[in-house]
């Protein structure tokens, strides 16, 4: 019987909720855009950290499907930022072999944005050491319908008969289906949510909650997250007897496939 997913340590692929820049800023009587900087700068404590620590795929919800509804001019200074952080960060990260994407309704971005994440993903397509993966005007619930109209299409065209759709099936379709689903969820800022994230893929991950501010975010915090992680007992529906039989039992290259 094998583990489905990850039993290791450090998790493979950590996903993150980046909350807390706008309160960061207002507890400065700041402008919330000041807050989306400091926040920038927080991206790259993360990503430091899961290169150092061998994390494989780290994904950040940095723009909710449900955030183009915040005042224009916000959006307008976001859009900025991420302009900015993709022209000033890409070569670091490739020389860093960082594979970087990006997961989300782009059609929704200007051109110029477009044309960054393009370059971006291009540069970056062969890097390995991590697979960075940025959620903007992203979805779960999104996320689900179109792998639902993608399959509906494949029916229509005779591709695909309606009871091979199974999880299998269902699983390829949906964002970041060429990567292990994420073992560890963290969401900083104190609220308990997933807002929308992922909800496919975070059918079995741990979930780890942080009142710090998204732009507080430190090594230390992090540290605090995988030793949470590590002290969890991830039994994927079996019983825990069958766990730690299994475990016991199975090489740890093997478990983690
Ligand atoms: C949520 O905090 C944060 C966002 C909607 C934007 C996230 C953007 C960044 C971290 C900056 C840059 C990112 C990249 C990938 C370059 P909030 O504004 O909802 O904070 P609040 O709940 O305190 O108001």
């Amino acid at each position: 019987m094998p583990i489905p997913q990850n039993t290791l340590p450090v998790p493979r692929h950590l996903a993150v909720i980046m909350d807390g820049n706008g309160r960061w800023a207002a507890r400065r009587k700041r402008p919330r855009m000041i807050g989306h900087r400091a926040g920038a700068r927080a991206v790259n404590t993360c990503i430091d950290f899961c290169l150092e620590h061998g994390i494989g795929a780290l994904t950040l919800f940095a723009f909710s499907s449900e955030n183009w509804g915040r005042p224009e001019e916000e959006v307008g200074a976001l859009m900025k930022l991420f302009l900015n952080a993709l022209e000033r960060e890409v070569d670091e990260l490739h020389r860093r072999g960082v594979r970087v994407r990006f997961i989300g309704e782009r059609h929704r971005f200007s051109t110029s944005i477009l044309e960054r994440m393009q370059h971006a993903e291009t540069l970056t397509a062969g890097n390995t050491r991590l697979h960075l993966s940025i959620a903007a005007s992203y979805g779960g619930r999104q996320d689900i319908a179109m792998a639902a109209r993608a399959l509906a299409e494949d029916v229509a065209a005779g591709r695909l008969r309606p009871e091979d759709i199974d999880e299998a099936t269902f699983g390829t379709r949906v964002a970041l289906s060429d990567l292990p689903p994420p073992d560890l969820f963290i969401r900083t800022g104190g609220d308990t949510r997933i807002s929308n994230f992922l909800l496919w893929q975070l059918a079995y991950t741990e979930l780890w909650f942080t009142e710090t501010l998204w732009p507080e975010l430190d090594a230390d915090t992090l540290r605090q997250a995988i030793a949470a992680y590590a002290s969890r007992e991830r039994r994927f529906g079996l019983t825990g007897d069958q766990v730690a039989g299994l475990a016991t039992h199975i090489p740890p290259e093997a478990a983690a496939r």
